[in-house]
């Protein structure tokens, strides 16, 4: 058993914060070896029922759940910030050569490692995270998570058509390799498989059966996919799928509407499509940086809330412009303010930081086990410095109550902030 004392940051069921000053964090390895939170608090009451445990001291830092990344591709780790029309010639111009750089095992495991890195030293412990369509990237993947001991979610992209040699996949061949890596991966240790199709343009309609038909037999593996994120691909998706009532509806007719189904984006949406992903207990993962820095639209906020359907914070890397939750934060709070066809509304930061931890985690069914610090949870946090910068020491020693110290972090904060990051079984 191992305590640490500090300022501590958790969530209520009710996605309220809860902070204490001189808060008490209280870990301790479950059967298979990993800390959990034990108990956590006031550090006067939890200390009380804790005598003679070792404490950590940390004065003046917060402890804080990691961060859950609801979608990010680690593939375009290098393609950051490639300008771009629009998203159909930001695939076809960076994204798909980019990706076919994945066929050789040695590239996607050097990747992978900078990907881990720099999640890290930003804060993001948990991704759902989009790989390529070559098996071998899975595997990169899988294997540096497992030396890490990090919970991650990744899967093998499917992708039968329109796309170029060097990432179209064979529709039977990339059925066959999703089965037998959900074999060999999903629940081994910390790790999950997400079945993967890239969005429905560019795959046939054997693939989108094949991947409903693999989510029905394995019913607790993610599904991972893009929707309504620009308007030329609705349009082209419309054309493709002319039967379908909408966009979205195309995967709800192949079964890929289920608890922890995650569609990035979910822009161009009406209320149909939104009482669609409620009904069927669908998240969605919102990716302010990308959607503003490729133009593709503001994701509807009152809309979500208003049908009230889950969703989570993402910085869909490359596409999006920062592994920092901190600028994904403050991405959401400027399209919260300035995108809506309603009055812009006015995210409250603790709401931006739930929506990115334990408001994430329940959108990917992980309620309970990570993005909290909640007793039960699995102890990957963060050691978060408010004094990491000049500015950052002067703004936050000036906050008046929690809302205004989570909003200078917000504003201001990056890596800087992230003084440490602890994983449960490292
Ligand atoms: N839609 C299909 N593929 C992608 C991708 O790689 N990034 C984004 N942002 N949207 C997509
Ligand atoms: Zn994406």
């Amino acid at each position: 058993m191992q305590a640490y004392r500090a300022s501590l940051l958790r969530f209520d069921a009710a996605g309220q914060p809860v902070f204490d000053q001189d808060g008490l964090l209280v870990v301790g390895p479950d059967a298979a070896g990993r800390q959990r939170v034990l108990d956590a608090g006031a550090h006067a009451s939890v200390a009380a029922r804790h005598p003679g445990v070792d404490v950590t001291h940390w004065p003046g830092r917060i402890l804080a759940p990691g961060f859950v990344d609801m979608h990010v591709h680690f593939p375009q780790t290098d393609i950051i910030g490639a300008p771009s029309e629009g998203l159909l010639p930001w695939l076809e111009n960076y994204t798909f050569p980019a990706e076919s750089r994945f066929a050789d095992p040695a590239h996607a495991a050097e990747v992978a490692e900078v990907f881990f890195d720099e999640l890290l030293r930003n804060g993001v412990t948990t991704s759902l995270t989009f790989a390529t369509s070559h098996p071998q990237s899975v595997q990169a993947f899988f294997e540096a998570a497992q030396r890490r001991r990090l919970r991650m979610i990744t899967g093998k992209v499917l992708q039968d058509r329109h796309s170029p040699d060097g990432v179209r996949d064979q529709t039977e061949q990339s059925l066959i390799d999703t089965e037998s890596l959900i074999r060999q991966w999903h629940n081994v240790d910390r790790l999950g498989y997400a079945i993967t199709p890239r969005f429905a343009p560019t795959s046939t309609d054997a693939q989108l059966r094949g991947a409903g038909e693999l989510a029905a037999k394995y019913p607790d593996t993610w599904i991972h996919s893009h929707v309504a994120e620009n308007k030329d691909e609705v349009k082209w998706a419309r054309e493709l799928f002319p039967g379908a009532r909408s966009y979205l509806d195309v995967y709800a007719g192949f079964g890929l509407m289920r608890e922890r189904a995650v569609y990035a984006h979910c822009i161009h949406f009406d209320d149909d499509d939104r009482r669609l992903m409620r009904d069927t207990a669908t998240a969605s993962a919102v990716s302010p940086t990308s959607n503003l820095f490729l133009g593709s639209g503001f994701f509807d906020f009152e809309g979500a809330d208003r049908i009230g359907y889950a969703y989570g914070l993402a910085s869909d890397v490359g596409g999006g412009t920062s592994f920092s939750p901190f600028s994904t934060m403050m991405a959401a709070y400027y399209v919260g303010r300035e995108g809506q066809t309603k009055p812009g509304i006015s995210i409250p930061p603790s709401q931006l930081w739930w929506r990115h931890t334990a408001g994430a985690a329940r959108a990917l069914g992980l309620e309970g086990v990570i993005g909290n610090l909640q007793p039960g949870c699995e102890a990957d946090f963060l050691v978060i410095d408010p004094k990491a910068t000049p500015l950052l020491a002067r703004k936050t020693s000036l906050a008046n109550n929690l809302e205004e110290l989570l909003f200078a972090m917000i504003v201001l904060g990056d890596d800087r902030l992230i003084e440490r990051t602890v994983i449960s079984q490292a």
